[in-house]
Formats: structure tokens, C-alpha cells, sequence
């Protein structure tokens, strides 16, 4: 088996990519202290999570705040879903004018509330009107339109394969492929083999997601199938580090000081994005990832989640390991602080014009 560099830069279109680690977008998780942590430890694409495209025709501001870019986080691209052709592209012109230098379509969100409304992987039905989403978008844009796709609906499925050329046909120059069905929803085994059969009908990077959660794993991903590059999920969550041995090699587990150090950094930025009140309900499910894995004891995360006040549980970590305070210092020294980096929206995006 040939070892694929994992190091060597790729392109979507025009855009250059360092590395063939992708970040997975992740709702509830992908946030911007999420992506740029992410590109600090190798990952050589970022991706939002899943923008509505009615909260962005609403001109919801919750959802507008997804459209926030920070200089450090290129390339990144941001996910949209809905289903309704026009409002799509209306939303793709809004992210790109937020300055995101991709924009991924949604056709593989499982969960009910999405799929309900006809968007997410009940598109992977809907071949037809798929292919008008992405032909709509690439007219309407000029940054490269890519999809991410299950592999069908229900179990068993290859509708993947049907869609995904069509989809490609219809102007997606990039697809990813997490090759479960929705039903699955994250049940069983990602089916790469169907990963390798996309690849061998598609002239476009595929990108291969799914259970990706080791160098070694990711290279045999890689030469099995033949895509371009793999996008991890799950194992990222409270775990840089993993991207790190992705990208590098090899594994190494962080000291408690590199691991509060982070947290915290985590605890900063996200503060700063979503406001305390926000963040302090957001954070928790971190706590245990970050602390888990044998890392802390147990006690330690169920004292962190009851605390009201992020500032508490900065006390908290930092004084459980006393050392990391410089390691937080270097941090902050050296990436670039907070909102002198967040592009400006432009003022039509919160003008409603
Ligand atoms: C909490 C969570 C939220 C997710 N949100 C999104 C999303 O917004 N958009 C998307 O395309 N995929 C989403 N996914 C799917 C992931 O991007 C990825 O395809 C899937 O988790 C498989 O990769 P993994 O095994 O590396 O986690 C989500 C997954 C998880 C676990």
C-alpha cells in the first residue's frame, strides 16, 4: 500500500489546500475557536457547521453570526442546507460576501427536523432538485460549490453514486462522501469501499469522511480509495492532538498543562464569539472531552459543568495544573486576538438589504 502524504497540498478549484486533513463541520461543535485550533494543529481546510438558509432569508441573527470569518481561518468554507433553489443561492451570495473562500451544500444531515423540510439528505431523494440547488449556486457565485453527501437514505443505499455525477455535472467541483445511509445515522461502520467506487466516477476531489480517527486509518483511507483527503469528526472533539498525529505522526498524548492551556484558549474565544451566557451552556459538553480520555478524574468534569461562570472554571482548570498559565500566555501571544481579525460583515447583511 503506497503511503499518501498527508502533508501535500490539494485544490478545490482555485483554492489551495496545505494538507489533506479536512475538519469535519459539526453543529453545536464548529465554531470559530473549534476551526482555527483545527488549522493550528493541521487540519488544512475548515468548515463551518450547517447555516440555514431560511435563517439567512429571515435575516436571523443568530444565523447571521455563523457568516463571521476570521482572518486566520483560510481556507474555510461555510455549509449551507435548505432546499428551496432561489433562497439557496441568495444565501450562497451572502457567504460569499462574508468572504468564505468555498461554499458546501448540506445534502446528508439526517436529523428530522431538517429532513422534514426537504433539505439535508432528503435531497439524496430528490436528484432533480439537488442538481437545480448546485447549478443555481454556481451561477449565482463565483467561489468553487462543493456538496457533502450520505450515501442514501436508507440502509444499503448507493444513491450516492447516481447523485454524486450529477451533482458534479451540475457544476459541485469537490464532494464529500460520509458513506453511511441517514437511517444509520452514526450507527455501524463507514463504508469506504463506496468512498473508492465515487472516486473512479468523478473527475473532482472526493473527500473521504467517517470513523477517521488515526494516521493510520487515514492512510489507508487515502490508498484504498483514492480521494484527496480525509475530514475527522468526532475524534477532533476536545482532541486537537489527533490532527496533529493525522497530519504528522506520531501519537503522542498531551500533558495536562497542553490540555487546560487549550481549554482555556477554547473558553476565551468562544466566550468572545458567543457571549458569556451562550458559551457557558455551550462549553460543558468540551469539559468532558477535553478532560475525559483518562486525562482527568471524573470528579474534576462534573465540578466544571455545575459552575455558573466561565471565569470560574478557568480558576478551576487553572489551578489543577498551576503550570499551564505560560503555556496560555504563548497562546494568546501568538495567534491573533479576538475581533481585530473577524472580517467585517458588510452592512447590507444586517441591513436586511
Ligand atoms: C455533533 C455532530 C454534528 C454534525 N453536524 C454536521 C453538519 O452541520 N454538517 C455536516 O455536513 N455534517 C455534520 N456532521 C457529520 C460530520 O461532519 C461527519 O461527516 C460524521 O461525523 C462522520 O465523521 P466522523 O466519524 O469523523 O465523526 C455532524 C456530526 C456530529 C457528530
Amino acid at each position: 500500500m503506497s503511503v499518501v502524504g498527508l502533508r501535500e497540498s490539494w485544490s478545490i478549484g482555485p483554492v489551495e489546500i496545505p494538507t489533506r486533513l479536512v475538519l469535519a463541520p459539526m453543529a453545536g461543535v464548529s465554531v470559530q475557536a473549534f476551526r482555527r485550533q483545527g488549522r493550528r494543529f493541521g487540519a488544512g481546510l475548515v468548515c463551518s457547521e450547517m447555516v440555514s438558509c431560511a435563517g439567512i432569508e429571515h435575516r436571523n441573527e443568530r444565523t447571521l453570526g455563523y457568516l463571521r470569518v476570521a482572518e486566520d481561518e483560510h481556507p474555510l468554507a461555510i455549509q449551507l442546507f435548505g432546499s428551496e433553489p432561489r433562497t439557496m443561492a441568495d444565501a450562497a451570495r451572502m457567504v460569499e460576501a462574508a468572504g468564505a473562500d468555498l461554499v458546501d451544500l448540506n445534502f446528508g444531515c439526517p436529523v428530522r427536523k431538517v429532513t422534514k423540510t426537504g433539505a439535508g439528505a432528503t435531497l439524496l431523494d430528490d436528484p432533480d432538485r439537488a442538481a437545480r440547488i448546485v447549478s443555481g449556486i454556481a451561477d449565482a457565485v463565483d467561489i468553487p460549490v462543493t456538496v457533502k453527501l450520505r450515501r442514501g437514505l436508507r440502509d444499503g443505499s448507493r444513491d450516492c453514486l447516481v447523485v454524486g455525477p450529477r451533482l458534479v455535472e451540475a457544476g459541485a467541483v469537490s464532494l464529500t462522501l460520509h458513506p453511511r445511509s441517514a437511517q444509520q445515522m452514526y450507527t455501524g461502520a463507514a463504508d469506504h469501499a463506496l468512498t473508492a467506487e465515487l472516486v473512479s466516477l468523478v473527475d473532482v476531489p472526493v473527500i473521504a469522511s467517517g470513523d477517521i480517527v488515526s494516521r493510520a486509518k487515514a492512510q489507508a483511507v487515502l490508498a484504498t480509495t483514492g480521494a484527496s483527503a480525509v475530514m475527522v469528526g468526532r475524534a477532533a472533539q476536545g482532541n486537537p492532538w489527533v490532527l496533529e498525529e493525522i497530519v504528522d505522526g506520531p501519537a503522542r498524548e498531551p500533558t495536562r498543562e497542553e490540555v487546560v492551556a487549550e481549554l482555556v484558549l477554547f473558553v476565551r474565544e468562544t466566550v468572545r464569539e458567543l457571549g458569556e451566557r451562550r458559551a457557558s451552556g455551550f462549553l460543558k459538553k468540551f469539559y468532558g472531552w477535553y478532560l475525559g480520555r483518562g486525562r482527568f478524574p471524573r470528579p474534576f468534569k462534573q465540578e466544571l459543568v455545575v459552575l455558573d461562570s466561565t471565569e470560574e472554571v478557568e480558576r478551576r482548570l487553572i489551578a489543577a495544573a498551576p503550570g499551564s498559565l505560560e503555556l496560555i500566555e504563548q497562546l494568546e501571544a501568538e495567534i491573533p486576538s479576538g475581533d481585530e481579525v473577524t472580517l467585517e460583515l458588510p452592512i447590507s447583511i444586517y441591513g436586511g438589504g
